[in-house]
């Protein structure tokens, strides 16, 4: 989604604002810009498309004001064009917008009746026209600020850049996140603002964030916090950790191989963070402030590939732990008005922790007694600052849209989670969480060995490149790793996908099938193997062709003409789609590189959605 930054600088600040926007490109945008004051006036320069086109505008055409904010737009209201670009501006006021404005056509209205004259098909530029507006009645700008916030409905994060005011910027936060930054070293009596701390982090790494309903007024003299009632208010400083992370792709051509390939490490690092290695059991590294014994259910919301990871988990708590999971997509799940039982816990999973909807179903929760844990990547985001319970995945920044490293860093964590809790409910002894914890050891070096089939798994991808459309099936923890698989597919390369749980292809998918369908069959050699043979023996009666993820032994048992196979190791079973994962996205990547489609950031996704 849109990323904000703002820089109150000593030095020409429109080149550091397009570096610090780089950073926030792995968001999603499809356009860019800039505003800075030129000799007091502001001025702007945006551009359709990726960054590179601002850069190039901004070569012709040079700022050099030392004050200024910038915007990549994943546009919402109004096509991805210059025009809709932000800053938007009027003589009086620019101002750069994450999120939706939900009241903006009654603002507009009035506006307009008062004189506004509007150019735009967005909804942020009533913000600019609502601050001049209450400009124009003599308020200084801190002061329309404060009367324009009460006025927007929705959700937004904010920064203001005002005509004739070279020492000020104005933040502001409901919804959406942003933070705030002070300068170091060279850069000392600089300040910030950004919509997270990797966007500030070549400039600074002592940041606060901003709290919902707070907006903050920023001089070269420092930030003065307000709340939603406009009381000054103090906002911690932390230390940021995201400039210890390198947000570069190392030797990889793209974020997304990078982060598939760290996945042995981060996984190891989230593992070695939640279990007792020697002794062979789980130590979760936080006290849970309810009894797991005492649960009476577990309700598991998130979004996409996040609530993929919730799926298999939900195999984990109730093999494991033997306690019932309810399970959504956290975008309906509390248009259900579901009914949530006394001494419930509410597990949500999120790599940015912002995601909108899953924000609304944790809320949800805790309105309606739920003991609320979040299994979050993002140790400062605003879910994790909401929930009672953090576990987090330590999987570092994840650039790349589509999600990889997160992905399995959550199914480890969730994996441990189901074990602390199968042993507190006196579900799992001693000698079973042993077995489960050497199982989960063994994960990180059987991910290593499932990367080094990447020549094979790179020729299975270049024959999907030409498909239209392809099944991914798969039976029970395969199974929503089958979904994992098509959502895969289809965000990158926009070739059709569609997972399947193995037994329901005969309830409709089966229809589908002819020689020109390919059938991803996700089979590990486990309980269900011989189920899925025939449903992999109805494909290729039907002309289908298989390509089988699974190891030696799954394939013996196959006994049909595959088009393609890749080779798994064996291993134990309740635990593979944290290895399966691996091909699943390999196949997808190296099919979209095929294609020449942009990986990293592929058309009209965002990679924290902060709309609902
Ligand atoms: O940040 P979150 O984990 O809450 O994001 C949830 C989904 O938007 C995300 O997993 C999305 O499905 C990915 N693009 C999938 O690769």
């Amino acid at each position: 989604m849109c990323g904000i930054v703002g820089i109150l600088g000593a030095r020409p600040v429109a080149g550091e604002l397009v570096e610090a926007l780089k950073r926030l490109e792995y968001r999603g945008y499809d356009s860019a810009g800039v505003a800075t004051l030129e000799s007091g006036r502001l001025i702007r320069r945006r551009a359709q498309g990726k960054l590179r086109n601002l850069e190039i505008l901004l070569s012709e055409a040079p700022l050099k004001g030392l004050i200024g904010i910038g915007h990549t737009r994943w546009a919402t209201h109004g096509r991805p064009n210059e025009t809709n670009a932000h800053p938007h501006a009027n003589g009086s006021v620019a101002v750069v917008h994450n999120g939706i404005i939900e009241n903006f056509r009654e603002l507009r209205e009035g506006l307009r009746a008062r004189g506004h004259n509007f150019q735009t098909e967005t909804d942020s530029e009533v913000v600019a026209h609502l601050v001049a507006d209450e400009m124009q009645t003599g308020k200084g700008p801190v002061a329309a600020v404060a009367a324009a916030l009460p006025q927007l409905r929705g959700a937004f994060a904010l920064a203001f850049l005002f005509d004739g005011q070279d020492d000020l910027l104005i933040g502001a936060r409901r919804g959406s996140p942003l933070a705030v930054g002070w300068g170091e070293g060279e850069q000392q009596g600089e300040m910030y603002l950004g919509s997270d701390a990797l966007a500030l982090a070549p400039f600074t790494s002592e940041i606060a964030y901003l709290e919902e309903g707070d907006w903050v007024v920023l001089t070269r003299g420092g930030a003065e916090f307000h709340d939603a009632s406009g009381a000054i208010v103090q906002r911690a400083r932390v230390r940021s950790q995201a400039s210890a992370f390198l947000v570069d792709k190392g030797e990889h051509r793209h974020f997304m191989a990078k982060e598939i390939h760290e996945q042995p490490e981060v996984v190891g690092r989230t593992l070695a963070h939640y279990l007792d290695m020697s002794a062979g059991k789980v130590r979760l590294p936080f006290d849970l402030p309810f009894d797991a014994n005492a649960l009476s259910r577990i309700t598991l919301t998130a979004c996409g590939t996040a609530y993929y990871a919730g799926l298999v988990a939900r195999y984990w708590f109730e093999r494991f732990a033997r306690i019932s999971v309810d399970i959504d997509v956290a975008s309906e799940f509390r248009y259900r008005e579901a009914p949530l039982p006394e001494r419930g816990l509410a597990i949500v999973v999120s790599q940015s922790g912002e995601t909108a909807d899953t924000l609304a179903s944790l809320r949800y929760a805790k309105d309606n007694g739920q003991h609320c844990l979040a299994v979050v990547n993002v140790p400062t985001s605003t879910i994790a600052r909401e929930s009672s319970v953090v576990a987090p995945t330590l999987a570092g920044p994840e650039i790349g849209v589509a999600s990889t490293k997160a992905f399995t860093c959550q199914l480890a964590v969730l994996a441990c989670l189901a074990i602390a809790f199968g042993r507190a409910r006196g579900v799992l002894d001693e000698k079973e969480e042993a077995r489960l914890v050497g199982d989960l050891i063994a994960l990180p070096g059987l991910m290593a060995k499932a990367l080094l089939e990447e020549p094979a798994i790179e020729q299975v991808a270049h024959g999907l490149a030409h498909a239209r459309s392809a099944l991914y099936l798969g039976r029970g923890v395969s199974f929503p790793l089958a979904l994992e698989g098509a959502l895969k597919l289809k965000e990158i390369s926009y070739i059709h996908a569609e997972g399947y749980a193995a037994g329901e292809l005969k309830h409709g998918p089966i229809a589908l099938i002819d020689e020109d369908m390919p059938v991803i069959v996700i089979a590990p050699k486990d309980a269900t193997i011989e189920k899925t043979v025939s449903n992999m023996q109805e494909v290729a009666a039907r002309g289908g062709r298989i390509v089988l993820v699974g190891d030696a032994a799954a394939r013996e048992e196959a006994a049909v003409a595959l088009a393609g196979a890749i080779d798994m190791a064996p291993m134990a079973p309740d635990f593979t789609p944290i290895v399966y994962a691996v091909p699943a996205q390999l196949i997808a990547y190296h099919a979209a590189v095929f294609m020449g489609k942009d990986v990293d950031q592929p058309r009209n996704l965002a990679k924290s959605v902060t709309v609902e």
